[in-house]
C-alpha cells in the first residue's frame, strides 16, 4: 500500500537536497534560468556514472522565449500541455541506441538506466540552485526527434522541465486543477516491499 508521507517521516531522515526534490507543476513564468545554471546543472549530469564510462546520454535544452522551445510545446500531450510552457526551460533528453553507423552497442541494456541516473545528478543539484524539476515522457517523441534533429542512433527519451517553483495560489483563478495537484501529498511504497535482504521477497530487517 502507498504511503502518503513526505521523506523522512515514515523512515529515518535522507539529505535534504533528495528531501526536497519533487515534480512540481506550478512554475513561476516570469523566471529566467541563466546560462550559468543550465550549464551547471548539465555539468552535474555530465558526471554521473555509466557503464563502461561511455556517457551514453545527450541533453537539447530549450528556453522558455525561443522558437524551438515554442514548437516542441506543440508536441505536448493534452496533461502536459497544461503546465510544461510554464518552467524556464526544457531539457530533452536521449541516449545512445546504436553507433553511428547503427551496429549494435553491447550497452544497450544499461543506456536507459544510465541517462536515468544523469538525469538524478541534474535533478539534485537544480535543487541545490533552489530550481525544481519535473521530469516528463508525455510528448510526441518522434516529432521531437525530427525538430530537434536527432540522429538516428540515439532515442529520444523524456523532457525535464525545469524552473524557479511558484506558489499554487498563483494559478488558483486560472486553473485550479493545477493548483490541487501540487497540494497532493506524495506517496511512496513502504521500503518494505522494495528492499530485501539475501532473497528477494525476504523483508530487510
Ligand atoms: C520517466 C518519467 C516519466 C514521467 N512522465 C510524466 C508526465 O508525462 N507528466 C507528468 O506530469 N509527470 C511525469 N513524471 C513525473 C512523475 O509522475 C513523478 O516523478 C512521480 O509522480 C513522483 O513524484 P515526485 O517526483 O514529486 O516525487 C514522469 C517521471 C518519470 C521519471
Amino acid at each position: 500500500m502507498a504511503l502518503d508521507r513526505e521523506p523522512g517521516q515514515d523512515g529515518p531522515p535522507i539529505h535534504e537536497l533528495l528531501a526536497q526534490r519533487w515534480s512540481p507543476r506550478v512554475y513561476d513564468p516570469g523566471h529566467e534560468l541563466t546560462d550559468e545554471d543550465l550549464r551547471t546543472v548539465l555539468e552535474a549530469a555530465r558526471w554521473a556514472p555509466s557503464f563502461g564510462n561511455v556517457q551514453p546520454w545527450a541533453f537539447v535544452a530549450l528556453r522558455r522565449g525561443d522558437a524551438q522551445h515554442a514548437a516542441f510545446t506543440e508536441l505536448l500531450s493534452r496533461g502536459n500541455a497544461s503546465w510544461v510552457p510554464r518552467a524556464s526551460a526544457v531539457v530533452v533528453t536521449a541516449h545512445r541506441v546504436t553507433e553511428d553507423d547503427g551496429a549494435p552497442v553491447d550497452y544497450a541494456a544499461y543506456a536507459a538506466h544510465d541517462l536515468g541516473q544523469a538525469t538524478a545528478h541534474l535533478s539534485v543539484q537544480a535543487t541545490a540552485l533552489d530550481l525544481h524539476v519535473h521530469p516528463f515522457a508525455g510528448f510526441d517523441h518522434a516529432g521531437a526527434a525530427a525538430l530537434l534533429e536527432v540522429p538516428a542512433a540515439w532515442q529520444v527519451t523524456i523532457g525535464v522541465a525545469i524552473g524557479r517553483l511558484a506558489p499554487p495560489e498563483s494559478v488558483e483563478a486560472s486553473d485550479p486543477r493545477l493548483a490541487e495537484r501540487d497540494r497532493r501529498p506524495r506517496a511512496r511504497n513502504p521500503l518494505a516491499e522494495i528492499a530485501f535482504a539475501d532473497r528477494f521477497g525476504t523483508p530487510l530487517g
